[in-house]
């Protein structure tokens, strides 16, 4: 019998619960144990407890609900051997030899290092007397599934990661909020949004809501002209006879010259305008919560396959991505998709910002 395990890691996103709870249902649908690793790599790293096997009705009603119910961490321990060789030994220990990690691009790196180590570290843990080669035989290979739960987007190889809809639609509900008030007095609004050294959410919020101006890195701002241009937009808008001005900037947002482009920077500009202008930051808010109908979707399928891959791959496939591009659900080379997302922080990095839209799902911009 198939032993899986399933765990969440890095920022929590909407729509892990839903990812969880397809993987356990798909793999006891297709004659597996499922097991839900808690806490992130750091249940791998100590194990007992929180390894548990999960059966079809624990997961019962998490399609509707926030954060991720099996706990999640960023793990300094799973970076050095020894939390590694730890994790091996609990899989063993546990008879799972795959795992399904739900995470953003960090974490699925960290996976697909673990299965290149994999060998090494059985052979360690033989060496060192914890198993012998009879107990090992079954366990000389690992397999890694990614799935990508992240709010920021940023992840190349797949349109959409799980939780960015819900975040943006969170974002949209909080600027809607916000014009209110601003119409109202007449004001002008910084809404910082999350998204780390992605703008999609910043870029997408901005659209959705009719913002006067979005401030994202892969479209890094004139450092010589972009205060003269922001403000000109906005008087236009003004003149025009809108009675609020609503400015996004992305958490990450830049200017050519690589310096961050802050809320306040900005605020001080519309306030040099002669508006009264306040800075809202949204911070958790836009990763807190249930997920929309279309993130449930999208990691309930995403679940499915993932299982399904544990279920097809021979040890000389390479770990898969699981993503969904034109709307269908596909797999490709986990290394290749963190390789992609990689040469968008280098394209933004020595400024080719072009190069940066065309890597990123923010493309349709140009
Ligand atoms: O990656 C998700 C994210 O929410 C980013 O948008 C943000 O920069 C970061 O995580 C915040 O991390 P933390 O929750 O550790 O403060």
């Amino acid at each position: 019998k198939k032993k899986i395990a399933v765990m969440t890691s890095g920022g929590d996103s909407q729509g892990m619960n839903a990812a969880v709870r397809a993987v356990v249902r798909a793999g006891i649908f297709h004659g597996c144990d499922v097991f839900a690793v808690y806490e992130g790599y750091s249940g791998l790293v100590h194990g007992k407890d929180l390894i548990k096997k999960m059966e079809w009705e624990d997961v019962r009603g998490w399609l509707a609900l926030g954060g991720t119910l099996i706990g999640t961490a960023r793990c300094a321990e799973f970076r050095e051997r020894w939390g590694r060789l730890a994790g091996a030994k609990n899989m063993i220990t546990n008879g799972i030899d795959a795992l399904v990690v739900c995470g953003g691009d960090g974490s699925l790196t960290g996976a697909d290092l673990f299965r290149a180590e994999w060998p090494s570290l059985v052979e360690e843990l033989v060496r060192k007397g914890e198993f012998t080669e009879e107990e090992v035989a079954p366990y000389k290979h690992l397999t890694i599934v990614g799935l990508v739960g992240s709010i920021d987007n940023d992840m190349s190889g797949t349109d959409s990661t799980i939780g960015a809809n819900s975040s943006l639609e969170r974002i949209r509900e909080m600027v809607d909020y916000i014009d209110a008030t601003a119409t109202s007095h007449s004001r002008a609004f910084v809404v910082e949004v999350m998204g780390r050294h992605c703008g999609w959410l910043a870029l997408n919020a901005g659209i959705a809501t009719g913002a006067d101006y979005i401030f994202i890195p892969e479209r890094a701002a004139n450092p010589l002209t972009w205060k003269e241009e922001l403000k000109e937009v906005c008087r236009r808008h003004r003149e025009k006879g809108r009675r609020k001005t609503t400015v996004i900037v992305a958490e990450g947002a830049l200017d050519s010259d690589l310096r961050p482009i802050t809320s306040e920077d900005v605020k001080n500009v519309l306030v040099d305008l002669g508006l009264d202008t306040r800075i809202t930051t949204l911070g958790h808010v836009q990763r807190g919560g249930t997920a929309v109908a279309s993130d449930r979707l999208l990691a309930t399928l995403q679940g499915v396959e993932a299982v399904k891959a544990v279920l097809d791959l021979t040890p000389e496939d390479p770990s898969p991505l699981i993503g969904i591009l034109e709307n269908k659900i596909v797999r490709q080379p986990l290394v290749d998709a963190v390789k992609l997302t990689k040469s968008v922080a280098t394209a933004i990095e020595s400024k080719d910002f072009d190069k940066a839209i065309s890597l990123r799902n923010t493309d349709f911009i140009e």
